[in-house]
């Protein structure tokens, strides 16, 4: 892969990134468990952790990151899981905390397939060691709020070695 498409692949994953934090800002105002606000917390850290990292690799390597607006505009993914707060007071069969990772779960599902796809670049090493320690994080999130919710746990194979390069 050359470095221009390189870039434009990692500023995807970043924007993606970008997207979690929000997702997880917003969750987080209508959470009350602390134990649940703890680990979603958490989530953000990761998700925040990924941004600062995925941005530092894409100036490396003579690119300029997509920078998170100041204020939430929605979302820069397609397909990412709209959380409103409209959406959550539709919800009112459901506890705030039980709506909100309803919704969360569908980001993390979406998460853990946008690196699925990004572990399979043939990128340096380096790089690809970033891109699973991510992966890993993501399905973690995902297996949690799964288990959480007592839905049925459903993440990918992880194949953390390449296949190609
Ligand atoms: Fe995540």
């Amino acid at each position: 892969m050359d470095t221009k498409e390189l870039v434009k692949k990692l500023d995807s994953l970043l924007r993606a990134n970008i997207d979690a934090v929000n997702s997880d800002e917003q969750a987080l105002k209508r959470i009350d468990l602390p134990d649940v606000r703890a680990r979603i917390q958490r989530h953000h850290d990761d998700h925040q952790r990924h941004v600062d990292t995925l941005s530092r690799l894409i100036r490396e390597h003579g690119g300029e990151p997509t920078l998170r607006p100041r204020r939430f505009r929605g979302f820069l993914t397609r397909g990412f899981t709209m959380i409103t707060i409209q959406g959550f007071a539709s919800v009112r069969s459901t506890s705030e905390t039980e709506a909100a990772l309803d919704a969360m779960e569908g980001n993390e599902r979406l998460m853990c397939r946008v690196y699925a796809d990004a572990v399979s670049w043939e990128v340096d090493e380096t790089i690809h060691d970033v891109l699973c320690a991510n992966y890993h994080d993501e399905r973690e999130h995902l297996v949690y709020i799964q288990r959480r919710l007592e839905h049925k746990i459903e993440i990918d194979p992880y194949h953390p070695h390449r296949t190609g390069a």
